[in-house]
C-alpha cells in the first residue's frame, strides 16, 4: 500500500474505461477500485454523475493495472490479488489455501442465528471451516459461546485463525486440525448446533468449472467425490453421535441434492428435516435436529 493518492476523476475514468476495453466486467473492476484502490462504490457512482470531482487513492493505477492484468490473463480471482473479501459485516483475509466465502454462504449463517433468535446455543461448531467466515460470524454474534472449528488443511485453520484475530479478537472458539467430527470427540454429544458448508461439488463438475474457480480454489474445498456428496454423508454420518439431544445440524449443498441430503438426514435418524432455499428460490441448505432425549 501507498500513500493516497490524489487524481482528477476524469483520470480514473479514463484509465477505468481503458482497462474495461482490455476485457473483464466493470463490477469486478470496480471491485477492485473499491478494495485496493481505496474508492468506495459509492464515491465511484458520485464520480460517474460528477467527473470534475477529484479522487483519492490509496494505490496507484499502475499496480491496479497490473492487478487486473493478472486476473484478466491468469484468472486469479481478484480476492486473492487484493488478500481481502468482504463477507457478511466483516472484512475478512483470504488466500489460496480456503475457498473464497461466497455469498450464499451468508445465508447458512442467518438460518443458524435464526434457530437460535431466542437464546445462543452453548456449544456450537463449524466442520470444514476453511477461511474461517462461517466461525468467526458465530463468534461475534455469541461471545459467550463455547465454538469450534474443524479443517483437515493446516493451512486453512492458520487463515481462519488470522480472521479470527482480525474480525472477532475476543472470540471464544479453539479450531481442529482433523476430518469432520473426529477431532471433537471430546465434546460428542454436547454440540447445540453443528453448521457446515462442506465440499459438495461432483468431481467431474469441478474439471469443468470456470479457470478462475478450478485453479485458483482449493480442491478439497471444492471437490465432493463421485457424486458429490461424500462430504455430506460423513458430517451427517456423525450427527447421531456428536450433537446433543436436540442439537440442530445445518447444512449447504449444491443446488440440485436437496432432496438426498434430506433422505440421508432422515436416514440418520435426524428429525424436523426441512429444506430452505437461496436468493434465488434454489434449495440449498438442509437442517435437521438430533431428537431430543425425551422423544
Ligand atoms: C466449501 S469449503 C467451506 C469453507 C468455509 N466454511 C466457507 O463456507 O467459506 C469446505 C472446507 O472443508 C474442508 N474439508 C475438506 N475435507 C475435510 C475433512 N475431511 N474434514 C474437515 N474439513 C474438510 C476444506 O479444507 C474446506 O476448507
Amino acid at each position: 500500500m501507498t500513500d493516497s493518492i490524489t487524481l482528477a476523476g476524469t483520470q480514473l475514468l479514463t484509465w477505468r474505461r481503458q482497462q474495461l476495453a482490455r476485457g473483464g466486467a466493470a463490477a469486478d473492476l470496480d471491485w477492485l477500485i473499491d478494495l485496493a484502490g481505496g474508492v468506495p462504490w459509492t464515491s465511484l457512482q458520485r464520480l460517474l454523475l460528477d467527473p470534475s470531482r477529484t479522487i483519492v487513492m490509496v494505490q496507484s493505477l499502475e499496480v491496479l493495472a497490473e492487478l487486473w492484468e493478472r486476473h484478466l490473463h491468469e484468472n486469479v480471482p481478484l480476492q486473492h490479488l487484493v488478500g481481502l473479501c468482504p463477507w457478511r459485516d466483516l472484512l475478512l483475509e483470504t488466500s489460496p489455501a480456503a475457498l473464497i466465502p461466497r455469498q450464499e454462504t451468508e445465508l447458512l449463517v442467518d438460518l443458524a442465528l435464526s434457530q437460535f433468535k431466542a437464546a445462543p446455543p452453548a456449544r456450537w461448531a463449524d466442520l470444514g471451516t476453511g477461511s474461517g467466515a462461517i466461525a468467526v460470524s458465530l463468534a461475534r454474534t455469541w461471545p459467550s459461546a463455547s465454538g469450534h472449528g474443524v479443517d483437515l488443511s493446516p493451512d486453512a485453520l492458520r487463515l481462519a485463525e488470522r480472521n479470527l484475530q482480525r474480525c472477532a479478537p475476543n472470540h471464544n472458539c479453539s479450531l481442529h486440525l482433523g476430518s469432520w467430527w473426529t477431532p471433537l470427540r471430546r465434546w460428542w454429544a454436547n454440540l447445540d448446533l453443528v453448521i457446515s458448508n462442506p465440499p459438495y461439488i461432483p468431481i467431474d463438475v469441478v474439471h469443468g468449472l470456470e479457470a478462475v474457480v478450478r485453479d485458483h480454489e482449493p480442491h478439497l474445498a471444492l471437490s465432493g467425490g463421485e457424486d458429490g456428496l461424500d462430504a455430506i454423508r460423513a458430517v451427517v454420518d456423525g450427527a447421531s453421535v456428536g450433537l446433543a439431544p436436540g442439537g440442530w445440524l445445518l447444512l449447504e449443498h449444491h443446488h440440485d441434492q436437496s432432496g438426498l441430503v434430506l433422505q440421508l438426514m432422515r436416514d440418520a435418524g435426524l428429525v424436523e428435516v426441512s429444506a430452505a432455499a437461496d436468493l434465488e428460490g434454489t434449495l440449498r441448505f438442509a437442517v435437521a435436529r438430533q431428537p431430543s432425549a425425551r422423544s
